[in-house]
């Protein structure tokens, strides 16, 4: 069966928005692992326009399943990470003013960079994934720098089908036919492979239904469902209040 991992930046996103207390991405962590999640991603950004250094630390001592930061590879993040020591660490490519993470990693110009982090963070126990786009080079050259595992970027599958899967064509065929060839490749490689990025419930199943890959990583459109199906609630709660006053 398919790991999930929940990424809970948007909880953190909505808490920033306001610069409130709530809502804690602890608490968001704690739900999701109650709900049945096999672990949790945050993405500690150069801008910390969501979560925050704090957050990742008070997550590292209260999750019981795994702890994944996903992060640019330089040097202020690798000492991030050696501080609070996740259990992965998803190398990412990283630029100030993209709106979600853009592509994959290009492991040709970013090899030195990808190998100086793996050869620190190695040593400390924690596990390096490359986040990748569905390219055999990419994949090969992920073997060869010495990575455990890959995650493979899912947004141009994903892209492919906006709308749901009852309007699949040609480009979502070439899209998943794109991540099956990798998946294969990181498997023959000896690599584990993961995928995510823009999955949705309505686009999910062909990713989860390949055997090569373990684990997928979801946040936006698990945090867009859990503020529709859980609005309900939250104004009933509201209501029942303002109906019944305690001064
Ligand atoms: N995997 C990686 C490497 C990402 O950067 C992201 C976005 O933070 C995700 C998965 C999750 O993507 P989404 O929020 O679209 O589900």
């Amino acid at each position: 069966m398919t790991r999930l991992g929940v990424n809970i930046d948007h909880i953190a996103t909505i808490r920033q928005a306001r610069r409130a207390p709530e809502p804690d991405p602890v608490a968001a962590a704690i739900l999701a692992e109650l709900a049945g999640a096999d672990g949790i991603t945050i993405h500690l950004r150069g801008d910390r326009r969501h979560i925050q250094d704090s957050d990742a630390r008070r997550l590292r001592e209260t999750i019981t399943t795994r702890l994944n930061m996903e992060m640019a590879p330089n040097e202020a993040m690798l000492q991030a990470a050696l501080e609070i020591r996740p259990d992965t660490v998803t190398l990412v490519p990283e630029s100030p003013n993209e709106i979600t993470t853009q592509g994959g990693l290009d492991l040709l110009s970013t090899a030195a960079e990808v190998a100086a982090f793996i050869r620190h963070a190695r040593p400390a126990g924690i596990d390096i994934s490359l986040f990748i786009d569905p390219v055999e080079g990419q994949v090969h050259k992920a073997a060869e720098l010495g990575a455990k595992i890959i995650e493979l970027n899912t947004a141009s599958y994903s892209e492919a089908v906006p709308k749901g899967l009852h309007l699949r064509g040609e480009s979502f065929l070439q899209e998943l036919e794109r991540i099956v060839r990798a998946a294969r490749a990181g498997v023959e490689c000896g690599l584990a492979v993961y995928a995510g990025h823009g999955l949705t419930y309505r686009n999910v199943s062909p990713i989860a239904a390949l055997p090569e890959i373990e684990e997928l990583n979801i946040g936006h459109n698990i945090i867009a469902r859990a503020a529709l199906v859980g609005l309900d609630q939250a104004v009933r709660e509201m209501v029942h209040l303002l109906q019944s006053p305690r001064s």
